[in-house]
């Protein structure tokens, strides 16, 4: 079929398979390019098919030679239909990694679920016996808890007052004023419970009773502090409580990992444009602003910079760096001073009229339809192309 993109909303319901492949590709030779990484050698990646996760899983696999089991939730491609570009993205990552001789297998369903952990649990037994290192990138707007069979959502809210600021509609441009009401108690509980620490833990602890995790064992989950422009919604809204409950958790899985010497670690990321945060009003107008700035700064960065930093340069160094709360920061280039400065200043200034010269809307957009695999140049849009494209280790 022709694939093209279509878009509802801030995402997008078509993907590209080679638009993915290519992304992917881009990815795998960038952490070629940078050298070896002495890293973990046995890894799972709970949501490894797009933004960090993929750029974690990548980043092991090719900087570190490691085995990889990747989950993850998308929907496969079927006759006229394509898949969503996490689907696209793992078949192109296995087919790379198998090519190299590298073990990598996926399972695709709800990482909440005891389904899912058992079956994952059961793959690593049989095919890896202990994991050295847990990624944990799930960035998901629900959970059913598995065992209460409670479905929670998340929400993305100010708490205490009503938040009003600019945003903009990065599809027709325009910038705009947005208010959002304050939260309630309940939002704040259902959004810890998605994407708080609590499923972290229960993956720890399943890994740790079944003895999958070798001496030494590592983990690391992701947040974002982001600048005091975005705090009402970001860090001081739900959402941030939730990154304080993943945070906190960290603490807690250390402690039960004191008998392998094992450590989880929390690292603090720069915003990017992602499937979630596309999601998150006020966010794309800042990011539009920041990439301008950091591009002219020469410090812009994209899931994959940021992920090969963190390993080579935080996490697989004799000394782990942190801040005061014990945070690993790859933020570091985007909360730069005078970088914040500039930000502000532009932010001000900022209007349907003055964004396209002010901001990076186009490396928004860009990037945003780079996510489904679009807007790749070496790929031929008109060319007619095979949606239904296995994973291999999930073809029966
Ligand atoms: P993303 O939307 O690109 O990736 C989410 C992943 O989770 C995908 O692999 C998806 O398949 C998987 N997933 C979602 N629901 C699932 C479920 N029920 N079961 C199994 N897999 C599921 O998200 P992104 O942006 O890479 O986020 C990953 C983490 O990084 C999140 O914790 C996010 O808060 C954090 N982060 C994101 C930043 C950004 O600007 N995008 C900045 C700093 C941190």
């Amino acid at each position: 079929m022709i694939i093209a993109p279509k878009t509802r909303g801030f995402i997008c319901i078509t993907s590209h398979p080679d638009g993915c492949a290519q992304s992917v590709s881009n990815q795998i030779d960038y952490i070629k390019s940078k050298g070896k990484i002495e890293g973990a050698k046995k890894v799972l990646v709970i949501g490894a098919s797009t933004g960090f996760g993929l750029a974690s899983r990548i980043t092991s696999a090719f900087g570190s030679e490691a085995s990889t089991i990747g989950v993850f939730f998308e929907k496969p491609p079927s006759e006229g239909r394509t898949a969503s570009s996490g689907w696209y993205n793992t078949a192109a990552f296995e087919k790379a990694a198998h090519k190299e001789g590298l073990y990598a297998k996926s399972i695709n369903g709800d990482a909440f679920s005891h389904a899912i952990k058992d079956e994952t649990l059961a793959l690593i037994k049989a095919d890896l016996g202990q994991i050295d290192m847990l990624v944990y990138s799930l960035a998901s707007p629900v959970r059913t808890h598995p065992d209460t069979g409670v479905r929670y959502k998340s929400t993305l809210k100010p708490i205490g007052e009503k938040y009003t600021n600019k945003t903009v509609d990065f599809h027709t441009g325009e910038v705009k004023e947005i208010s959002i009401e304050p939260c309630t108690e309940e939002d704040i509980t259902n959004t810890v419970a998605v994407m708080g620490g609590q499923d972290w833990e229960m993956w720890i602890n399943a890994l740790k009773k079944e003895n999958l995790l070798s001496p030494n064992f590592k983990t690391i989950a992701y947040s974002y502090i982001g600048p005091k422009l975005t705090e009402p919604v970001y860090r001081k809204g739900t959402i941030g409580k939730a990154k304080d409950h993943l945070e906190q958790t960290a603490f807690t899985i250390t402690d039960s990992l004191k008998e392998l010497n094992g450590k989880a670690y929390v690292s603090v990321n720069k915003a990017l444009v992602t499937q979630s945060s596309s999601a998150i009003p006020v966010i794309p107008l800042y990011i539009s602003l920041l990439y301008k700035v950091m591009k002219a700064n020469c410090v812009q960065e994209g899931c994959i910079e940021q992920i090969q930093r963190l390993y080579a340069e935080r996490l697989f160094v004799e000394e782990t760096p942190t801040d005061d709360e014990g945070r690993i920061r790859v933020d570091d280039w985007e909360m730069r001073e005078d970088i914040q400065e500039q930000v502000t200043k532009l932010w001000e200034q900022a209007t349907t009229e003055t964004l396209p010269s002010i901001g990076d809307l186009e490396g928004y957009k860009t990037e945003f339809f780079n996510l489904f695999g679009f807007n790749f140049d070496e790929i031929d849009y008109t060319a007619d192309t095979n949606e239904v494209v296995v994973i291999p280790s999930l073809e029966s």
